[in-house]
C-alpha cells in the first residue's frame, strides 16, 4: 500500500481509500429503515482497514456513516482519516453545527478528520460557512476542510477565505473516461497549493470493470500480467498525480482485497500515455 500525506493534513493515507456512497435506492431504502448487507458492508470496510487502507469517505447523504461507525469502532481512532460531508442546505452557521454533531454521533466519534462541503449552494454565504468551519477546527471537532463539485474559481475563493488554515482536499468525479480536472485548471491548482484530489467515481461507478473495456487495458497486461480493469484504473490516478487519493466503494470485501493486492503498483510515462489515449 502507498501512503502519502493527504495535502496539508500532516496525515499519511492510503493512496487508495474507502468510499461508502451505495446508490439513491440504497438511500431511499434506509428511510425505511432497510440497510440491505449491512453486516457485508461492514465487512468490507474492516477488512480494508485491517490490510492497510486507512481512508475512508462517507457523507450526511449516503446514510452510510452509522455503517463506517460501527466498522471502525475497534480500531484505534488515530490511525484513521474518516471524511465526511455535509449537505448544500446545511451550511447556514447553526445548520452547519448541527449537521456535524449528528454526524458525530453516528460515526461514533469526537472528530472528523474531513470535513467537505458536499455540493456548492449559491444561497449560502460561504464566508459565514467557512468562520463556522474554522470555529469548529479550533473547538476540536473537525481536523481538515475541504470541498466537493466545485468549480476553479470556487476553489480559489474557498481557499482565500478560510482565515485562520488552508482547505486540504477536493472531491470531484475523476476517472480515465472523465479527466476534466486534468484540462479545467483543478489538478494544476490543487498540485500548486498542496490540496489533495480525492477522485469520486474512480471505477466510473463500475464501468471500468466491464469486459467491454478490456481492449483499453490488455496493452497494459502485457506489462503487469493479469491486473484487473479497475485496479489498472485506479493506479492510474495515483501515478498520474502525487497528491491523488482514490476512494473506490467498499462495499464487498472481495473487491476490497482486490484494490489491496494491486495498490503498489505505479504505472510508468508509457503506460500512461495508453491510458491517456483513451477519449475522456
Ligand atoms: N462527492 C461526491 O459528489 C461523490 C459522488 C459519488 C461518489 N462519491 C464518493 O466516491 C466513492 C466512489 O464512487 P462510487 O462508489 O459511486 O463509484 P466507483 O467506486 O467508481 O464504482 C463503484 C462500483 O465499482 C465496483 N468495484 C469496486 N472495486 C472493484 C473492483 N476491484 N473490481 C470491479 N468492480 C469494483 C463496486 O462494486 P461492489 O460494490 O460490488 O464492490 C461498484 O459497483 C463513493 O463511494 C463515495 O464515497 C462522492
Amino acid at each position: 500500500m502507498i501512503y502519502r500525506y493527504l495535502g496539508n493534513s500532516g496525515f499519511k493515507c492510503s493512496a487508495i481509500g474507502m468510499g461508502t456512497y451505495y446508490d439513491m435506492n440504497w438511500i431511499f431504502k434506509t428511510y425505511f429503515g432497510i440497510y440491505s448487507k449491512k453486516d457485508t458492508k461492514i465487512e468490507a470496510i474492516k477488512t480494508g482497514i485491517e490490510n492497510g487502507m486507512n481512508l475512508i469517505d462517507t457523507a450526511e447523504l449516503y446514510n452510510t456513516e452509522k455503517i463506517v461507525g460501527e466498522a471502525i469502532k475497534d480500531f484505534k481512532r488515530d490511525d484513521l482519516f474518516i471524511a465526511t460531508k455535509v449537505f448544500p442546505t446545511h451550511l447556514s452557521p447553526r445548520s452547519l453545527e448541527k449537521a456535524l454533531n449528528r454526524s458525530l454521533k453516528k460515526l461514533n466519534t469526537g472528530y472528523v478528520d474531513l470535513y467537505q462541503i458536499h455540493f456548492p449552494n449559491p444561497f449560502v454565504d460561504l464566508k459565514k460557512t467557512f468562520k463556522t468551519m474554522e470555529k469548529l477546527m479550533d473547538e476540536g471537532k473537525i481536523k481538515n476542510i475541504g470541498v466537493s463539485n466545485f468549480s476553479l474559481k470556487m476553489i480559489k475563493d474557498s481557499n482565500n477565505i478560510l482565515s485562520k488554515h488552508r482547505l486540504t482536499s477536493v472531491q470531484m468525479n475523476y476517472n480515465i473516461f472523465h479527466r476534466n480536472i486534468e484540462n479545467n485548471g483543478i489538478m494544476k491548482y490543487c498540485r500548486e497549493n498542496n490540496i489533495a484530489v480525492l477522485p469520486y467515481f474512480p471505477l466510473g461507478h463500475g464501468k471500468v470493470a466491464k469486459d467491454y473495456y478490456n481492449k483499453y487495458f490488455d496493452e497494459i497486461r502485457k506489462d503487469i500480467k493479469d491486473i484487473p480493469n479497475a485496479n489498472i484504473a485506479l493506479s492510474y490516478l495515483i501515478s498520474k498525480n502525487d497528491n491523488v487519493f482514490a476512494i473506490p466503494r467498499a462495499s464487498n470485501k472481495e473487491h476490497v482485497l482486490q484494490n489491496i493486492k494491486y495498490s503498489d503498483i505505479i504505472l510508468n510515462d508509457s503506460q500512461l500515455k495508453i491510458i491517456d489515449s483513451i477519449k475522456s
